[in-house]
């Protein structure tokens, strides 16, 4: 009860501060720069074009204690059940070293099976293997396809990867299309292995793998599930089936053996820096104190914005190629995580909960998007992400240049400039926040990466909400299975008859 006056009240001091503007506010605190740049694992994170003032960090901080978000992070990191709607511990920091002992100790055990299977597989155990087709999606694919993309250039020429997601069969013949059948390993990658995308992109690929002249193409398979009976009966060898623990969710899964095609490609090495650049983030936001933690001060700004000032969105701006699959990542880690209306304890939420997240890659996106966010009516907090060190060897010009505009575009959207003209006048006082990487390799990935999890994980705690599970997806799968089998429904299940039922035709 004391608790819930203490966060009401810490929600009224919010909803009542005085609203100042960005520039009034550095000159109102000099030391902004000094406070709320905060430098970790390798990435400053730079708070200070936001509109968390001394006053509004300390009433946040007031709310965080009264939702206990320092005993919700230690039960976190410790194992306890914090996704009790399905009745689950949420345990991805584990595959980083940080968990509950025999946590860790699982995790460790499975990472050095994943560790002895890639080794087989590179000293020929599975003939040549020259192409990874890897099949999932959601969070079955979008860690390691972010990965993968972001550091191709530095994986060697031994792999060609492809990640295929989409049931649309273009995609799966997209990525077969430069494939030799002969010297491909397929990934089926799903935590339930119910999935009917994924299931369906499996049975194709075999179908090609045979199709192929592969005289055995289920000994050319790797599952990677927390269902590995289902891997099993689906007829890959036991041997072949990386399992992981049901306490990691999907959207949480680049630590667990789902990161495999990413170790394969990159490297064991890079793997490992990845959980090592993690595990610096996990400490991080454990023990740093709240006016010098990362995922908690952005926590404090995602709600600011959107509890305070009403903004349904947040835009994300990788100025780095590298980056340029960042922002989908992020929607799946962010949208199904938060995305929710009811609290842990079944009452309404009451307030918006996860931000609609969007973005590209800068400067692409200045040329298509930017206009709306200087002189739009909708108000957006973006979010740049830039690395100092350019990831080619063409002219250094190209990155200053990239530098220069990520920059540029964060102090015009903060200055602004008066005009009589009203259509050449920009208002300005739009925040930002400016998320630098030393450089983009596995280890400063797995700090960025967990950043946006122990932030997410902030937001939840703050709302009140379970971060963890996704009902929400249910729904539609359910209404496709009943589509599928046609046996809740008495109409032929054809995609004729469907395409004629759903424009309310006569089949
Ligand atoms: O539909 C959403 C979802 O359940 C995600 O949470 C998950 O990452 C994705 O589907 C894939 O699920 P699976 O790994 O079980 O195939």
């Amino acid at each position: 009860m004391q608790n819930e006056t203490a966060e009401g009240e810490a929600w009224t001091a919010l909803e009542r501060g005085e609203a100042m503007r960005l520039d009034a506010l550095f000159e109102a605190e000099p030391d902004r720069l000094q406070r709320l740049v905060i430098e970790h694992a390798g990435i400053r994170f730079d708070f200070s074009k936001t509109h968390l003032s001394r006053e509004v960090l300390e009433s946040f901080e007031r709310l965080a204690e009264a939702r206990d978000l320092a005993g919700a992070r230690e039960a976190l990191f410790t194992g306890a059940m914090v996704n009790p709607t399905e009745g689950r511990a949420a345990e991805h920091s584990a595959g980083r070293g940080q968990g509950a002992p025999d946590s860790v100790s699982l995790a460790q055990a499975l990472h050095l099976r994943m560790r002895a299977l890639i080794d087989a597989i590179e000293a020929g155990a599975f003939g040549p293997v020259r192409h990874i087709l890897h099949v999932g999606i959601g969070g079955s694919a979008l860690g390691p396809d972010f990965l993968i993309d972001a550091l191709a250039r530095e994986g060697g020429e031994r792999y060609e990867a492809a990640i295929v997601s989409n049931v649309d069969g273009i995609a799966l013949e997209r990525a077969t299309a430069g494939f030799d059948p002969q010297t491909t390993l397929l990934v089926i990658a799903s935590k339930t292995f119910t999935t009917l995308e994924t299931m369906l992109n499996a049975r194709s690929a075999i179908a090609w793998l045979a199709e192929g002249g592969v005289a055995d193409p289920y000994g050319r398979i790797v599952a990677l599930t927390a269902s590995p009976e289902r891997a099993v009966e689906f007829g890959i060898d036991e041997t072949r089936v990386l399992p992981f623990p049901e306490s990691v969710g999907g959207r949480y899964s680049l630590w667990s053996s789902i990161g495999f095609p990413a170790a394969l490609y990159l490297g064991w090495d890079a793997y490992e820096s990845l959980l090592e650049g993690a595990a610096a983030m996990d400490r991080h936001f454990r023990y740093s104190p709240p006016m010098r933690n990362a995922p908690l001060i952005a926590a404090f700004a995602d709600r600011f914005y959107a509890n305070v000032r009403g903004c349904e969105t947040r835009a994300v701006f990788a100025y780095d190629e590298r980056l340029r699959l960042l922002s989908s990542y992020l929607q799946q880690l962010e949208m199904e995580s938060n995305g929710k209306s009811a609290k842990l304890d079944g009452s309404p939420v009451g307030r918006a909960s996860a931000a609609i997240v969007w973005g590209g890659a800068g400067t692409d996106a200045q040329h298509a998007m930017f206009q709306l966010l200087h002189q739009g009516t909708h108000s957006v907090p973006v979010e740049f992400v830039a690395a100092i060190e350019p990831g080619h060897r063409l002219d250094e010009e190209h990155h200053r240049q990239l530098l220069i505009n990520c920059f540029a575009q964060g102090a015009a959207l903060m200055a602004g400039k008066a005009s009589d003209d009203p259509h050449r006048s920009y208002p300005g006082d739009r925040p930002s926040t400016t998320i630098l990487l030393d450089r983009i390799d596995a280890a400063t990935l797995g700090a960025l990466l967990a950043f946006y999890e122990h932030r997410t994980f902030a937001n939840a705690v703050l709302l009140g909400i379970n971060p963890f599970d996704q009902f929400g997806v249910e729904l539609g799968k359910e209404i496709a299975k009943a589509m599928d089998d046609g046996a809740d429904l008495d109409f032929d299940p054809s995609t004729e008859a469907l395409i004629a039922r759903a424009f309310g035709e006569e089949a």
